[in-house]
């Protein structure tokens, strides 16, 4: 295993949507190590409840400005029980433990024309150190900027306006946003994988959100014969290997077998997972 485990001290920390933060860690040695669609374990210390860490997608990393080079890493969540509760109470000069790089990052993209991201829920997350490192704006895990695609377009849904988070970072990185939400309150109201369904087919798709979603994407990449991989959410408690908590179907010769997801993902191709045992 190469993670590595560190104490690090919180340098921003501010709301960017409905119940949605940002938090910036200062962690040199984990933002030159990695990769977009890896993940850290993040604990707060000195608390025993909670008393398990839980798994947070690399937002992207943090540029230092004199030096050029990586020094922390962004992490933007959603707030939906105890811990991220705590989390929204930080503040500069707090501390939090961390390990990292965790899982296995996206893989190189079929075809160099055009890559679509499909997003539901907080599962933009993963897209924006993505998004730069497809159009090669920002190296990761120590490798120059190379890039891999001419165009890069997000579908991004949300329930609510009020809860879409990032979209003005994710322009600025170069994609070409397509919103949805549920209330029809930002963009094409209704799902984000019917908005996909009425546009010219991407060469490669990536998804994350919420799994309703991702097997719709999935069944579509399938009729349309796009490959696709998924950025997975199931709840972890070690997120290296050791407890299986987080273990997910996935297609196998001779059937399925359990595959665990922190380490043999959190990224998938959509179609080695077994949706129904
Ligand atoms: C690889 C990976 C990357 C992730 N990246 C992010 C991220 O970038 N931003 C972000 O906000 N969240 C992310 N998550 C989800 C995040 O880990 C959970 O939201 C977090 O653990 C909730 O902790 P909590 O103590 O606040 O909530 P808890 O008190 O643990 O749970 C509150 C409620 O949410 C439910 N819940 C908890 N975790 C999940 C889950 N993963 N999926 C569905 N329901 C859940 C519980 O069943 C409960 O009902 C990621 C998960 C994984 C596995
Ligand atoms: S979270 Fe412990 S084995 Fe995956």
């Amino acid at each position: 295993m190469t993670f590595q485990q560190h104490y690090a001290p919180v340098t921003a920390s501010f709301k960017m949507a409905a119940s949605t933060y940002l938090v910036r860690l200062h962690a040199p040695a984990l933002a030159e190590a990695i990769r977009p669609g890896q993940f850290v374990m993040l604990r707060l210390p000195n608390r025993t409840d909670p008393l398990l860490a839980r798994p947070f997608a690399l937002y992207d990393t943090f540029i230092d400005a004199k030096t050029g080079r990586p020094t922390g890493i962004d992490i933007v969540y959603l707030v939906v029980g105890k811990m991220t509760a705590l989390m929204a109470e930080l503040t500069v000069g707090d501390a939090v433990e961390i390990w990292g790089p965790l899982g296995n990052g996206f893989p190189e993209p079929v075809g160099r024309e055009l890559v679509g991201l499909v997003a539901g829920g907080i599962g933009q997350t993963p897209f924006l150190a993505h998004i730069r490192e497809l159009l090669g704006t920002r190296g990761y895990g120590g490798q120059p900027p190379r890039r891999r695609v001419q165009r890069v377009s997000l579908y991004y849904g949300v329930r609510t306006a009020a809860y879409a988070a990032g979209v003005d970072d994710f322009k600025a990185a170069g994609a070409d946003v397509h919103l949805a939400s549920n209330d029809g309150t930002i963009g094409h109201p209704g799902f984000i994988t019917d908005l996909l369904a009425q546009h010219d087919a991407p060469q490669h798709l990536f998804g994350c959100g919420p799994e309703p979603m991702l097997h719709a994407l999935a069944k579509q990449a399938g009729q349309r014969g796009i490959p696709c991989h998924l950025s997975l959410e199931t709840p972890m408690a070690c997120g290296v290997g050791i407890c299986f908590s987080c273990v997910t179907p996935v297609k196998t010769d001779d059937g399925w077998d359990y595959k665990r997801v922190c380490v043999d993902g959190p990224v998938f191709d959509a179609a080695c997972l077994q949706w129904e045992k």
